[in-house]
């Protein structure tokens, strides 16, 4: 089968991917530098986490971070990102209260970044939310299986839909689908279950820990790219390590500054 390789890719595109069976590929970015080598790279999907709240912010989890807060990361991306399709999580109490919470404030996402869809949370929770967004026009992807915006009921990051589990996991991805979402994420899914999900839904399923069976796969970029010392976490692999590059190169730069190595006569000007 040929491979479909658009110019610019949309939801439209992603959905032309699933009926292809042509797997895509996406990850979170936060800054402009990362989004623009990503999707130089070919990366289909960038999705401006609320993971920026751990992984640019420094908090502990996703639910601090405000709207406010992912307006300049989401458009630093969407600046940046020339071919690949800009998904914008909507942060922890920007929609849960209404479907008129979610869509004014997705409205602003919309605006003020110049992205192209966002996320949200929830299967049958949040239908109300993502019907009145799809029908305003604005794309959504659903987010069900581990959520972490619901870490402190859900117990911690636990693998979710096991044993009777799976039912529920199965209803939140067919409401979904149905109030109109162009993708659903499956976080911490056991493999057999999201491959179900995938063989189900119409619409593309994006894994994270859901083993091999989605029609796409997203990382949390600092994850990818070994930003964190130790061991990851199961579902991660490390393409890079770039903890251990800048690591060396902080230490070679200090090394040099303090023995008046650096700068040299190439680095100073006349
Ligand atoms: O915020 C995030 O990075 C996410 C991905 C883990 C899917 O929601």
């Amino acid at each position: 089968m040929t491979e479909l390789t658009p110019k610019v890719i949309r939801t439209a595109t992603l959905q032309e991917f699933k009926v292809k069976r042509q797997k895509f590929s996406c990850l979170t970015s936060y800054d402009s530098l990362t989004a623009g080598i990503f999707d130089e790279a070919g990366i289909e999907v960038l999705l401006v986490g609320d993971s920026a709240a751990d992984n640019a912010l420094g908090y502990e989890t996703t639910l601090p971070i405000t709207l406010e807060e992912m307006i300049p990361f989401g458009r630093a991306v969407a600046r940046a990102a020339k071919r690949a399709l800009v998904v914008i999580d909507m942060p922890f109490g920007s929609y849960e209260a209404s479907a008129d919470q979610a869509l004014a404030n997705a409205v602003k996402i919309m605006k003020l970044t110049g992205a192209g869809a966002v996320k949200l949370e929830g299967g049958l929770r949040s239908v109300a939310q993502i019907r009145s967004l799809t029908m305003a026009g604005i794309p959504v992807m659903g987010h069900i299986g581990f959520t972490p915006q619901s870490i402190h009921s859900l117990g911690g990051a636990k693998v979710q839909g096991r044993g009777e589990g799976a039912e529920q996991l199965l209803e939140d991805a067919r409401a979904v689908q149905a109030a109109g979402a162009f993708a659903v994420v499956l976080e911490l899914v056991p493999a057999l279950l999201a491959k179900q999900v995938t063989d189900e839904l119409l619409i593309p399923t994006v894994g994270i820990g859901a083993g091999a069976g989605t029609d796409a796969q997203i990382l949390v970029w600092t994850d990818f790219a070994g930003l964190y010392p130790g061991k990851p976490r199961k579902f991660v692999k490390k393409y890079a390590n770039l903890r251990e590059t800048l690591l060396e190169a902080a230490g070679t730069y200090r090394t040099e500054v303090l023995e008046g190595k650096f700068p040299t006569v190439e680095n100073s000007h006349e």
